[in-house]
């Protein structure tokens, strides 16, 4: 009988769809990974004009339609005066299938990928189903990556190493000097830097700046998103940027995987990046809001918690059995250790949730807390 293949027997389900299927059909769930805002109107009609007027029958080009790179070049001289050609980007199923493309074309069986720890579920996944090494990495107390611990791991084995900021699953924003420093370390030890930016644009204190900017090689590539910036995490639009000769490997990988983004999407994501950016600006200021309320009621509950800068995650410290009581409760949020063996003593609230749900879900955190004490 064929038997199933190593890269995938080595890689669990995540721990998130664990804690979802466990939770009551009546729950507040403070444990999804996406905006409760709607898609802007604009960015809806622009895939249905584009549907209706039969341009998305067919393929795409591998790399995406012209006029959807033209756009996410533009954004990046906009929004950080970093000049991107069209030719180096490449529109993706998403954010997530970014990550698999600058893996796979850039790590061989063996080498090691640096990432943080507590960091996204995929980078571990991805890395293995790349035949890499995972290579872990504890942050800072305000849960940030240190650039001096990285430079610190790598090896001569190292294929890359993973920056996310804002990150998921810490809310943490890295400071424009750390970035400095990963774009340093990038090129003076010719390793890779992948940045995944999918949060760039939801950042309440400073700015998020971009590793991109600072390199001197073309060691560093950027991946995002239209998902949480846009809340279009359903579209599944993401892209990729780099040097030419990057980008021409990531879409070997793409071709034969994926051919082409969604044609619908692709028209929907030129719209919102060329667009109003007025949604955005609102959901940010909600997402503030709410991280307000959420660190004021998980400090008034006796809990430790870094002030998230960034994303829609809080990541308090957590006596043990805190999780399992909250879910015994009605309320669901994800143990830290689903996010590296590092997470383990916190959990990740989402505050992408009503007002009146999180409200009420910090006055069952408080009772938790003080029963598991
Ligand atoms: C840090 C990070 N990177 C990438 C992704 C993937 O995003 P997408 O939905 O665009 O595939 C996510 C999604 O949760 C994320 O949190």
């Amino acid at each position: 009988m064929t038997e199933f293949a190593t890269r995938v027997e080595d890689v669990s389900i995540s721990g998130i769809r664990e804690v979802f299927e466990a939770a009551g059909e009546d729950a507040i769930n403070l444990g999804i990974g996406q905006p409760d805002f709607p898609t802007p109107g604009h960015a809806r009609r622009a895939a249905i004009e584009a549907i209706e007027s039969g341009q998305v029958d067919a393929y795409t080009s591998n790399k995406g339609i012209r006029q959807l790179r033209e756009a996410i070049a533009t954004k990046y001289d906009r929004d950080y005066g970093i000049e991107v050609d069209p030719e180096h980007a490449i529109a993706t199923s998403g954010g997530s299938e970014a990550l698999h493309l600058a893996l796979e074309a850039h790590v061989d069986p063996g080498q090691e990928v640096i990432f943080p720890d507590p960091g996204f579920v995929s980078y571990d996944a991805l890395t293995r189903f790349a035949g890499g090494t995972p290579k872990p990495l504890s942050l800072r107390e305000d849960l940030t990556l240190d650039p001096a611990a990285v430079e610190e791991a790598i090896t001569d084995e190292t294929a890359a190493f993973i920056v996310n900021s804002p990150s998921n699953p810490t809310g943490a924003v890295q400071s424009e000097a750390d970035m400095r420093e990963f774009a340093r370390i990038a090129d003076e030890h010719d390793v890779l830097c992948i940045s995944d930016e999918v949060y760039e644009h939801i950042v309440f204190e400073g700015e998020h700046h971009s590793p991109l900017k600072f390199a001197e090689t073309d060691n560093v590539i950027v991946v995002s998103a239209c998902s949480k910036t846009y809340s279009m995490t359903g579209w599944r639009l993401g892209w990729l940027v780099g040097s030419g000769d990057r980008i021409e490997r990531m879409v070997r990988v793409h071709q034969y995987a994926q051919a082409c983004a969604s044609a619908p999407a692709q028209f929907a994501a030129e719209a919102a990046l060329t667009g109003p950016q007025d949604p955005v600006d609102e959901m940010v200021a909600a997402f503030e809001e709410r991280r307000d309320i959420v660190v004021d009621g998980l400090v008034d509950a006796g809990l430790e918690v870094p002030t998230p800068s960034g994303a829609f995650y809080a990541m308090p410290k957590v006596p043990e059995g805190w999780c399992e009581e909250l879910l015994d409760r009605g309320v669901v949020v994800v143990p830290g250790d689903a996010f590296g063996a590092n997470g383990a003593g916190y959990a990740r609230l989402s505050y992408a949730t009503g007002m009146e749900d999180l409200k009420e879900a910090l006055e069952i955190m408080d009772d938790v807390t003080t029963a598991v004490q």
